[in-house]
């Protein structure tokens, strides 16, 4: 957050205070005359006696606890603001309020396990209003709505076998040539830069179609900006992080559209079936999206394909850059990690010729490189969590989430529970050896009907990179105890600069 947000933040949590506490009060005066059929339930803080709400503090009003959230999580304490809640009022539930709403946290597996069971029946996706304004579709329908149409759209792509095999061939050719430019003969580099190229060059390859280097560089322009907005102060104002990243967004999106309506040009009128084999959807996501229909048999609009493609390549760039770069950090720091690594990554390298590319079969044996990722989401997951809406009065460890709040489910209440993982500060790849650890207690892609779709491309774009970083490079850290930043994503504040060696085959 810049100093100026800041300062306008205290302005606008000053007079929100002032005039919220009035609404508040008025609002507790005609309180007999709620509407029933309302989204949301009326209980407030008196009611808990009567239907038992969760224990917990809401904080002041519509600003809530969202400051001591905020300030936890960018110091890389978010799991306490969970157990500092849960031990002081001695549950598994807990209520809150965060981004002016009303919210249960429940920091338990057996919360996760209940959650995402529950998907659609008794609860349902949220979003916080920022996303919508910074990936608006034309209807101005919320983002949940267009995320169900959005999982089917690029479910042939990364989630059937032929699309991420496809998918494997374009990593594999987009990870030699980016060590071949920016790699090869340097001494030093700073490795978060280069994760961030790799990212990008994935993205635009494998959602638009373009390889081109300067192309790349020029839509992604002020990407950094976008995932700013998310985490910023609601205040949209010349020069504020949220108004910077509304324009970032705004003219990605413009470009993207470019592309999308030359493309369509080029198409004609040849139109892609839904029964096109997913290799080949793969081979052309583009065309596939532009003919892609909506639940009423409607071509989705080339300005809401634009901001979903937006979203798409912002979520993988994001993700990516924070777990590789924290990869590379955490190898240097644990030299036996690395060599064991490298150990499997070299028997795999062994058995084909350098000039093959990687194969699905490839990815089954990388199964001891797999378990250091995961311990990496684990200790430094680049996600935060999700949330949900209850759609009905939810009974839970009796008590009563009542319909319309919404439910924020926290990665970091499990991964940094020493009740689930043992000595959590030690790095431990073990941990995800035999049948791993209790179910819904690692949770970075999520779970249930709504887990992340990107899971399997994202396994693939890791083990990608991993395998032919260390096949080809040792490192060491430049700045050993490099401070980490966890705004608006987890990764070293200076970027983690390395020196690279060369290893010797
Ligand atoms: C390290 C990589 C990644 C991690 C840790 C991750 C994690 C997550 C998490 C935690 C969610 C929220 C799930 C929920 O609310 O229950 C999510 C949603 C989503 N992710 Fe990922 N993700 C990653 C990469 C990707 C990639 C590469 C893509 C796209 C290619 C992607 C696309 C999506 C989409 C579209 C959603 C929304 C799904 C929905 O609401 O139905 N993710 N991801």
């Amino acid at each position: 957050m810049e100093p100026s947000d800041i300062f306008l933040s205290l302005i606008l949590a000053i007079f929100s205070l002032f005039c919220l506490s009035l609404l508040h009060r008025k609002q507790k005066s005609t309180s007999t005359t709620n509407d029933n059929n309302s989204s949301s339930s009326s209980y407030g803080d008196d009611e808990e006696e009567l239907i038992r709400l969760p224990p917990g503090r809401t904080g002041f009003p519509f600003i809530g606890e969202t400051f001591d959230y905020y300030l936890k999580s960018r110091k890389g304490f978010q799991f306490k603001f969970v157990r500092d809640r849960t031990e002081q009022f001695s549950t598994n539930i807990f209520r809150t309020s965060l981004l002016g709403q009303k919210m249960v946290i429940l920091g338990t597996a057996q919360g996760n396990k209940f959650l995402f069971s529950n998907e659609n029946i008794l609860f349902r996706v949220w979003w916080p209003s920022m996303t919508d304004k910074i990936f608006p579709k034309s209807d101005n329908q919320p983002t949940n709505v267009h995320a169900k149409r959005l999982r089917d759209i690029i479910s042939p792509l990364i989630h059937k076998v032929d699309g991420l095999r496809e998918c494997i061939r374009i990593m594999d050719a987009v990870m030699k040539q980016h060590l071949e430019t920016y790699w090869k003969g340097r001494d030093e580099v700073k490795a978060g830069e280069l994760v961030k190229k790799y990212a990008l060059a994935l993205g635009c390859n494998v959602f638009l179609g373009v390889d081109d280097q300067n192309e790349i560089d020029e839509i992604v322009t002020g990407i950094d900006g976008i995932e700013a907005a998310f985490f910023a102060a609601p205040i949209n104002l010349p020069g504020t992080t949220l108004n910077r990243g509304l324009k970032a967004s705004k003219v990605m999106r413009s470009k993207i559209e470019a592309i999308l309506k030359h493309k369509k040009t080029l198409l004609g009128s040849r139109k892609i079936s839904t029964a096109t084999p997913a290799a080949e959807i793969a081979k052309d996501f583009v065309a596939h999206m532009l003919s892609s229909v909506d639940e009423n048999g409607q071509v989705l609009k080339e300005e809401d394909i634009a901001s979903h493609l937006v979203g798409l390549i912002e979520v993988g760039y994001t993700y990516l850059h924070s777990t590789l770069t924290m990869l590379i950090k955490i190898l240097a720091e644990h030299p036996h990690v690395y060599d064991s690594v490298l150990k499997e990554q070299k028997e795999i390298a062994s058995s084909k010729h350098p000039s093959d590319r990687l194969s699905w079969e490839d990815f089954r044996k990388m199964k001891y490189s797999w378990n250091v990722v995961c311990e990496v989401f684990r200790q430094c997951s680049p996600g935060v969590g999700g949330f949900r809406e209850a759609l009905t009065d939810i009974k839970y460890d009796g008590y009563t989430i009542p319909k319309g709040w919404k439910v924020h489910w926290l990665l970091h209440s499990t991964h940094n529970n020493p009740k689930y993982f043992p000595d959590p500060e030690k790095f431990d790849p073990s941990r995800f050896e035999g049948d791993g650890p209790i179910p819904y207690t690692f949770i970075p892609f999520g779970g249930g009907l709504r887990m992340c779709p990107g899971n399997e491309y994202a396994r693939l774009a890791i083990l990608t990179f991993v395998h032919y970083l260390v096949n080809e490079y040792t490192w060491e850290q430049m700045i050993p105890d490099e401070k980490i930043s966890y705004f608006p994503i987890q990764v070293p504040a200076q970027g983690l600069p390395i020196r690279l060696y060369r290893r010797k085959a």
